[in-house]
């Protein structure tokens, strides 16, 4: 054992440091003998030196490893145990190494490296967790084709790559594609498979399978059906191909992310694979459909071409999110996507952005590099591929990817090379475009305008606030989508895209015949946040008659924030013409039920504090609690006479089909009953939990029944009916304290946390809990300060048991300056002790240690 006391000074690597690694690997065999507490690997290694290493040090990342033994070239040397591996003298030609190592994968709580979950071994490498497996140059730039023996009595043995022999006892896998270490997968156990298969444009025949426990066979076929999607759109689209005569999927309980891209053997999150209309709602079977995509898709972005270091983990991550977005739009609804990706990005990116854990997509120091796999480098990262396609236009675009899979595949990349590709393919020079990169924060962008004459001009003034370590901030470009109308609704300039790149910039519109109403910023063009002086009547027109989607959602979002704002801040009643401007929207039945029910869903709670404390307010979460309250308590009364007419209207018949259409009616549905289970003493919430045959509409009853107070009986139910199925389960942890009032909110979390199914070692249960939590915006932040103290009690220990899930979850503190200095005190309190706790782990420490110092 060498590991560093984890409480000690942590070191910061940093991207200006870059080196390569002074030895090529030519090959890698792995044996495994499994055992849960003593599991051998025993690795071969070819090293060669590089002629032109600048550093010829050997070493080899190794943690939490017992060395059995070490050789060169057959004869046994002695290896310095060094901090973070071991350093040992070697030949300055070609050599063979091979070291014995014992690990110990049943006490692996981390989820890091080789572990058990539930009796079947499997493994999570990237970014740094190859290293507790065996001693190895661990890092991405080193590529390696991987020959892997396992040698165990479990019935089921996989690797990467292509099956290559098999025995009592033992099986034997080869991956042809080189690949770095964080790519490396095995998997043991009793697994039964649902099996499929695709034909690839070339004509080869390729092997798929997703691999359960038993007794989850029923919830594979969405994830098949899903995955020969991803592999034709994938080939539609971008003309990549599978490369590989297999395809394994293996769904495990207990994983710390949603899924993992190693090559050939991708690895689940149960809850992002399995799924059945029983046990999964509309949103459950989108989500998976999508990661399903994702992991695919990085078959070429991620593993064909990889990142150099992980600093460029955007390059990677950022493009594959990008690419399962185009897909989800493509599967399903173009605008509803955007809208979905823009909620999302709001309330997860951009409150990082603005807060103690802002870092730009490509970040210049770590200390561990877990705690950047955020929605800065995943949604950001994949804002500025929209931003960059929007720049250069389609064609371009997909010139650009052509060219990048030419010249990089193979290779271990950076974002210098990424937008070479595109400086090349286009003639465009990219270097403003740049800072996207590498500035954090979320720039503001003013607008105002100005009619003369027939002609119309917009002038911008684009401005970023300081981020840690970021004081002063340089104009970016800034791809502004435009679009105006006239005052009678028609569309007189249709959607141009203006290229911002200065501080303050103007554009004219010549011979207008009167004023027109623009739409700025049309599909979310770029991630930035609009200020503009504009009036709730020019919102409600562009909600009624805007020609881009998104926009004419975002009229109503901001229509929506407005009222809520005004409510929280002078106790002003609910705007009549809002309420006036739904009721017209929902009744409307030529409009998408997706639409209309987006529409309907108002902003959070957390949204709402956001905007409070950008106009410079300090939100009070009960204040903004209780307008939200009241606010949908008014809209019930509004719509009260049409609402069981909608709810009967908007009511899905017919055997459950997970598509796009019937998910869209289906979300109305549920919001009408929400907003009826207010008004009706919840009979017909009740009518429908006793008759629902999915999961969609159970939840939903259950759900508005919960939140008015009247589930009890239903709670029950669903606890007896679901009891052994532990995705469920999430839900029903969850939706307590989701459901929870204000006041209650800690103490139904606490409760909960002494329930017999809770479980510190899964961390989907203890996100569950934990999530629900911090998601509760005015039970987490009540003043009584009782949930700050509960998620910081639980956040300390699960560190010891799992460090990453912990640093993750240490995030829900990230917004704690918006608040007034009670509430800051109190998280400030906690956050100290959770940094005075001992043994913290790094993890951990460098996150709250960041939001300290902010
Ligand atoms: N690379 C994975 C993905 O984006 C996410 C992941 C990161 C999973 C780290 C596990 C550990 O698909
Ligand atoms: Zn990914």
């Amino acid at each position: 054992m060498n590991d560093a006391a984890p409480n000690a000074a942590p070191q910061t690597f940093y991207l200006k440091d870059y080196k390569p690694f002074g030895y090529e690997v030519e090959s890698v065999k792995l044996t495994f003998q499994l055992s849960p507490n003593a599991t051998k690997v025993h690795s071969a290694i070819r090293f060669s030196p590089k002629a032109d290493a600048e550093d010829n040090r050997f070493f080899l990342h190794g943690e939490q490893l017992s060395l059995i033994s070490a050789k060169i070239d057959g004869t046994p040397v002695t290896a310095r145990l060094v901090d973070g591996g071991l350093e040992c003298d070697v030949p300055r030609t070609s050599f063979l190494w091979e070291a014995e190592v014992e690990i110990d994968p049943a006490a692996n709580t981390a989820l890091e490296g080789l572990y058990m979950s539930k009796g079947m071994y499997c493994t999570q490498c990237e970014a740094e967790g190859f290293r507790k497996i065996t001693y190895y140059p661990d890092r991405p730039d080193v590529m390696s084709t991987f020959t892997v023996r396992i040698e165990g009595d479990e019935p089921v043995m996989l690797s990467n790559g292509n099956p290559t022999g098999a025995g009592e006892g033992w099986a034997e896998w080869h991956d042809p594609w080189p690949k770095p270490a964080y790519l490396f997968a095995l998997v043991a156990g009793d697994l039964v498979n649902h099996p499929g298969s695709f034909t690839t444009k070339s004509g080869k025949d390729v092997e798929l399978n997703i691999w359960v426990r038993p007794g989850d066979e029923g919830k594979c076929a969405f994830g098949m059906e899903a995955l020969k999607k991803s592999i034709k759109w994938d080939e539609d689209v971008y003309g990549l191909e599978y490369d590989l005569d297999l395809f394994n999927i293996v769904a495990v309980d207990d994983f710390n992310m949603g899924a993992m891209e190693n090559k050939g053997l991708n690895i689940f999150n149960s809850s992002c694979v399995l799924a059945s209309p029983e046990t999964s709602t509309d949103a459950n079977f989108e989500r998976i459909e999508a990661i399903i995509a994702h992991e695919y898709f990085h078959n070429w972005t991620g593993n064909r071409i990889t990142c150099r270091d992980w600093f460029q983990l955007c390059l990677k991550e950022g493009l594959t999110v990008f690419r399962d977005a185009q897909f989800t739009a493509d599967m399903r609804s173009e605008p509803v996507k955007r809208i979905e990706d823009v909620i999302a990005l709001r309330a997860r990116q951009f409150p990082e952005d603005g807060g103690p854990l802002a870092h730009p997509p490509r970040p210049e120091e770590f200390q561990e590099i877990n705690n950047f796999y955020t929605a800065t480098v995943y949604e950001k990262g994949a804002e500025v591929i929209g931003m960059l396609k929007r720049l250069v236009g389609d064609d371009n675009y997909y010139k650009a990817l052509k060219l990048y899979f030419e010249r990089h595949d193979g290779q271990a990349c950076t974002i210098e090379d990424w937008l070479k590709v595109f400086e090349d393919a286009t003639g465009r020079d990219l270097s403003q475009f740049k800072l996207w990169y590498s500035q954090a924060g979320t720039p503001r962008v003013k607008v105002s305008e100005d009619y003369a004459d027939g002609t119309y001009t917009l002038t911008f003034e684009q401005s970023t606030p300081p981020t840690p370590g970021q004081p002063e901030k340089a104009p970016r470009v800034i791809p502004m989508a435009v679009g105006l109308l006239s005052p009678n609704g028609d569309e007189v300039r249709a959607t141009e895209v203006l290229d911002l790149t200065e501080a303050k910039q103007s554009f004219t519109f010549e011979g207008l015949a009167s004023k027109p109403v623009p739409s700025i910023l049309r599909e979310f063009s770029a991630p930035v946040i609009l200020e503009r002086e504009t009036t709730n009547s020019e919102r409600a027109f562009l909600l009624a008659h805007d020609t881009d989607p998104f926009n004419r959602w975002e009229a109503g979002n901001a229509l929506a924030k407005e009222v809520r704002v005004a409510m929280v801040l002078d106790g002003a009643a609910p705007d009549a013409a809002y309420l006036d401007a739904l009721e017209k929207l929902v009744r409307d039945d030529e409009q998408d039920p997706a639409f209309r029910a987006l529409v309907l869903s108002p902003p959070s709670q957390s949204d709402i504090a956001q905007t409070l404390h950008e106009r410079g307010h300090t939100p009070d979460p009960q204040k903004i609690y209780d307008a939200a309250e009241t606010f949908t308590q008014t809209l019930a009364q509004q719509l009260e006479t049409s609402l069981p007419r909608l709810y009967a209207a908007t009511t899905v018949e017919g055997p459950y089909v997970p598509d796009a259409d019937g998910a869209g009616k289906r979300a109305l549905n549920g919001r009408i009953l929400s907003l009826l289970t207010r008004l009706d003493g919840g009979e017909q919430a009740a009518r429908q939990y006793a008759s629902a045959d999915n999961m969609t509409q159970q939840y939903a009853a259950l759900a508005a029944l919960m939140k008015a107070e009247k589930g009890e009986a239903q709670s029950k139910a669903f606890f007896e009916q679901w009891q052994d199925d532990r995705l469920v389960m999430d839900k029903w942890f969850a939706l307590q304290i989701a459901c929870a009032a204000p006041e209650a909110t800690a103490a139904t979390a606490k409760e909960l946390t002494q329930h017999p199914l809770f479980s510190m070692k899964n961390p989907n249960r203890f996100r569950a809990v934990m999530g629900a939590l911090a998601g509760n915006h005015a039970g987490f932040h009540h003043a009584s300060g009782a949930g700050y103290q509960l998620l910081a009690e639980n956040l300390i220990a699960l560190d010891s048991v799992n460090p990453q899930t912990t640093a993750r979850m240490c995030a829900a503190f990230q917004t704690w300056k918006r608040y007034d200095s009670e509430r800051q005190a109190q998280i400030q309190a906690e956050l100290e002790r959770i940094l005075a706790t001992s043994g913290l782990s790094r993890d951990t420490h460098e996150m709250v240690s960041r939001m300290l110092s902010a």
